[in-house]
């Protein structure tokens, strides 16, 4: 048996506009890398955390992925202990899914370290009592994707449901994370509780039809449809520049542009000879707004984390 391993998760897009808390796509130029080691007493011990945010946590309860592994530690009654490494290559609270991909890469690695290792669906349960640390609230949309990589729906919280849906060929996601921090809670504690009916039936159509306009390779359907009216409306003030940048994307080709999760990274899907050009108006607008930001354009292939050492 395996005394240590090391498994990578990658940034997720939470809601992809559309899908609020139950739609996500992976993001594989960023992630996590957690590395599990072996111990004698069961108990999770927090040994490192370093990266480009290192400021969290090593509590194993207050911590995404250490209690991700306890949780993993007690419901499998494992007769050994975890040691964890985490590094970050997620800014903090970016939108990019960061405390999702600790709380995945710890629980994949820790898996390679089981003599029966489980099934994505239970290791994604572990990692949503991780997640929950983080946000305060059960969400699947940047666990799911990070986890089993790609566009990913999931159905049902106690008894999710996740399912990879096919991304048309030559789509690349565009995302520009300006140098600012914004706490998933503040992002969700201004939400109204209740919304117009004409809003919801507008945004069920918009799901269903950037679903459809992905299963049948209709750039022009997705085009019409991934656009958010419920959320990103509340959440934009929050994003110094977004419609200006939004402008930006939209002004050069992309097929949608939105809010990547709660903020304040902002992500465009786009055809690959664009994404350049959409990238560069992206970075450009948040820079007039006075904020400078990493920017990254990746294809969305259906790779989720995975053991690496
Ligand atoms: N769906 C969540 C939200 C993602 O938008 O609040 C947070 O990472």
């Amino acid at each position: 048996m395996r005394e240590v391993a090391t498994a990578f998760a990658p940034a997720s897009v939470g809601n992809v506009a559309v899908g609020f808390d139950v739609l996500g796509h992976s993001f594989q130029a960023i992630g996590d890398r957690v590395t599990a080691r072996r111990t004698a007493d069961r108990s999770v011990c927090i040994s490192t955390i370093k990266g480009v945010s290192s400021d969290l946590p090593t509590e194993p309860e207050r911590n995404t992925a250490g209690m991700a592994v306890l949780s993993m530690i007690r419901d499998l009654e494992l007769d050994f202990g975890v040691e964890l490494e985490i590094e970050k290559g997620i800014p903090l609270g970016s939108g990019l899914g960061g405390s999702a991909a600790s709380a995945v890469a710890a629980v994949v690695a820790v898996n390679a370290l089981l003599e029966r290792p489980l099934d994505k669906l239970r290791l994604l349960k572990f990692a949503m009592r991780g997640e929950a640390v983080a946000s305060g609230t059960v969400h699947v949309d940047n666990i799911a994707p990070s986890l089993y990589g790609g566009l990913v729906l999931t159905v049902g919280i106690d008894n999710p449901n996740v399912k990879q849906i096919p991304v048309p060929e030559g789509i690349r996601c565009v995302l520009v994370h300006p140098h600012m921090m914004l706490p998933t809670r503040q992002a969700r504690e201004i939400l109204k509780p209740a919304i117009a009916l004409s809003d919801v039936i507008w945004q069920s159509a918009n799901l269903a039809g950037f679903l459809t306009g992905c299963f049948t390779n209709d750039l022009q359907l997705i085009r019409e449809s991934l656009e958010d009216v419920i959320i990103e409306p509340q959440r934009k003030v929050l994003i110094p520049g977004f419609q200006a940048v939004k402008d930006g994307a939209m002004g050069n080709g992309a097929l949608g542009c939105s809010i990547s999760g709660a903020g304040p990274t902002v992500f465009a899907w786009c055809e690959a000879p664009d994404a350049d050009r959409i990238r560069a108006a992206m970075v450009a607008a948040f820079k007039a707004h006075g904020l400078d930001s990493d920017a990254w354009i990746s294809t969305l292939e259906p790779i989720g984390a995975h053991v690496v050492e």
